[in-house]
């Protein structure tokens, strides 16, 4: 997490919010007209305007019946070698190239989900169920690092929200846990104490039930690789990448806002709420631009909108609340 960046942005680089929003308004229109059309997640899918690299799905992964979503944002695709090959998981390592290299053994199947905590029916859910029960869309979502860096990613997943109502949280339900697998076998990270293991993660319930919070099963039309948190993760676009845990195996409700990994870690740096946030510097770098990862290094910086973006859908989320001490 200790990229350091140089502080100039372009004019030039700025896209106004007002453009990004009407561009983003226009597409989910489009999206929408295209559900129930049977695209079968073909829109924004490469070959079109907005994909930067082409590839042709692996037939062994590919996940049937998607479709587009209408959330995605219309920028162009970070190339799946990208994606795939500068990660953060610790479990497999502290360099971006580890997970791609270590994480190709973990056993994602049989793959079991624990749902517990306050709610009236506590369970367990397995990743075939998953897949077959809860709708997969596709959604082009920016990851924003706290390291100053972004890639568009376009997931397969579902609403976070569709799954926990399942279990009927209770009125306590005030926040939900994550936990990712512990296993220092399969996990050689896990075996040292970089980060107090199993990684946990957390978000308030109005947050976990926001239409905008995912949890993904897939990216680029196939099954979710390994070294990007098979076989379910979590993805908020409007928050940094940290706060979406990888590989899940536990999900609980909790009355008490509860530990997470890199608060655990260093309080100070990374808070429980980490909103992209331009205005709120990390104690050793500033926040307010970001490099998008496939550009080169010595492409322009972009200045980094407020929740990512999404200020129109999450900011009611958080008024009143000062974003400079809950951050
Ligand atoms: N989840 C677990 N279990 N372990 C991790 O080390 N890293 C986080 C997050 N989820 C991490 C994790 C961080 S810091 C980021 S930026 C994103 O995963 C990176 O996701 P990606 O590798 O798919 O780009």
């Amino acid at each position: 997490m200790l990229i350091k960046r140089p502080p100039t942005i372009p004019a030039a680089a700025i896209t106004p919010p007002a453009v990004y929003a009407r561009r983003r308004e226009f597409l989910r229109t489009a999206a929408l007209a295209g559900l129930g059309a049977g695209l079968a997640g073909a829109l924004l899918r490469p070959g079109t305007a907005a994909a930067r690299t082409a590839r042709t799905p692996d037939p062994e992964r590919v996940i049937a019946g998607i479709i587009p979503s209408a959330y995605s944002t219309d920028e162009a695709w970070t190339s799946f070698e990208d994606i795939t090959k500068y990660n953060n998981f610790y479990e497999f390592g502290t360099e971006k190239f580890n997970p791609w290299r270590n994480a190709g053994a973990l056993r994602t199947r049989p793959w079991t989900v624990v749902v517990d905590g306050a709610c009236a029916r506590p369970g367990e859910i397995g990743i075939e169920d998953i897949l077959r029960d809860f709708t997969q869309e596709e959604r082009v979502y920016r990851l924003r690092c706290v390291e100053a860096w972004s890639m568009v990613v376009p997931w397969v997943g579902f609403p976070l929200g569709d799954l926990l109502r399942r279990f009927e949280p209770s009125a306590n339900a005030k926040y939900v846990a994550f936990e990712t697998l512990y296993d220092p076998k399969q996990m050689p990270g896990q075996r040292r104490p970089v980060l107090q293991w199993p990684y946990r993660e957390g978000l308030r319930m109005d947050e976990a039930m926001h239409p905008l919070t995912i949890l993904a099963t897939g990216l680029y039309g196939e099954i979710l690789p390994n070294q990007n948190g098979a076989p379910l993760r979590l993805v908020v676009p409007w928050k940094y990448g940290f706060k979406s845990i990888k590989s899940i195996v536990r999900i609980s409700f909790s009355e008490q806002q509860p530990p997470t990994a890199w608060n655990q870690m260093q309080p100070d740096e990374y808070g429980f709420y980490a909103n992209v946030n331009p205005h709120v510097d990390h104690p050793r770098w500033s926040q307010k631009s970001h490099r998008i990862i496939g550009e080169g290094l010595f492409s322009p910086k972009q200045p980094t909108l407020l929740f990512n973006g999404y200020a129109d859908e999450v900011a009611p989320l958080y008024a009143g609340m000062n974003l400079r001490r809950f951050y």
